[in-house]
């Protein structure tokens, strides 16, 4: 009975706050990216791909946040067999640049795949010292490489993990993905207000990104959450909160760097 009352209420503020029109980050529940990219309101540009939208949480994107620690730690534990990372949804190359501090970025070649406004935006703010950052707005165009990296991609990415890997030109030997966002249940699409846009924005079934990892013939070696991001869609917060996680993975049977075969099929 309290359980159904406690529903009963969220259900009531969710959809007062819908109606009320309320300036909220989260709104509406959709089944598809398809469905939520429909919904953005007139006069709101849609979606990240747009020259107005790539200054939207820059400086706090070139930060390197609590959350943003295992990735770190990870990437200096390999990094002696990370010759070249693909970095996609790396933004403008904000965590080439908040990594540089941490890492010997000199010697790995850093590849940002992004939308083409973030690729643009990317080039034009380029440093001298970013000797070894580079930008492709086509997955295929960058060379092989032995990480890739997702962090704040996967809630925004308008297709299946495995397309995306498969697009890559080879396997790489790790993947690392960090703020990917779940719920128990099945996958809800809402929109996350920009301001100026709304952008869809994922929260996927928790079994998802194991499941496409196990796909692609990953296993996971690590794994956390990050409590301190959960939230819920503030127009339905009877579909409870939202988990945010990270996942390390390798893939099964490749050879340490310098091996003599790695697997190059998925
Ligand atoms: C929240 S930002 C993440 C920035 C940074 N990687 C971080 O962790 O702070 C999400 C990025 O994903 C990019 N993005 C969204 N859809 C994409 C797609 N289909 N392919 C590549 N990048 C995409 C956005 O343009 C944006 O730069």
């Amino acid at each position: 009975m309290r359980t159904y009352l406690k529903h009963a209420a969220l259900l009531a503020l969710g959809r007062f706050r819908a109606l009320s029109r309320a300036n909220v980050r989260f709104r509406g529940a959709f089944s598809s990216f398809e469905e939520a990219a429909a919904h953005v309101r007139p006069g709101m540009l849609a979606g990240y791909d747009h020259d107005a939208v790539t200054d939207v949480s820059k400086e706090l994107m070139q930060q390197v946040p609590l959350w943003d620690y295992p990735i770190l730690y990870w990437l200096e534990r390999l990094a002696p067999e990370i010759a070249r990372i693909v970095d996609a949804g790396g933004h403008i190359g904000v965590k080439y640049r908040a990594f540089r501090p941490y890492l010997d970025l000199d010697r790995i070649d850093w590849i940002v795949y992004d939308l083409p406004a973030l690729v643009k935006a990317g080039h034009a703010q380029v440093r001298p010292q970013d000797r070894t950052l580079s930008f492709v707005d086509r997955i295929e165009d960058a060379p092989a490489a032995d990480v890739l990296l997702a962090s704040g991609l996967m809630p925004y990415l308008d297709e299946p993990l495995v397309d995306l890997v498969r697009r890559l030109r080879a396997p790489p030997r790790h993947i690392l993905l960090n703020k990917v966002v779940t719920r128990d249940g099945p996958t809800v699409v809402t929109l996350e207000n920009f301001g100026m846009a709304e952008v869809p924005y994922q929260i996927r079934s928790a079994a998802e990104v194991p499941a496409a990892l196990a796909t692609l013939g990953y296993d996971v070696i690590d794994t956390w959450t990050i409590d301190s991001l959960a939230h819920r869609i503030q127009t339905h917060p009877e579909l409870g909160r939202s988990t945010y996680r990270g996942y390390v993975a390798r893939l099964r049977n490749a050879l340490p760097r310098g091996g003599e075969e790695m697997s190059g099929e998925f």
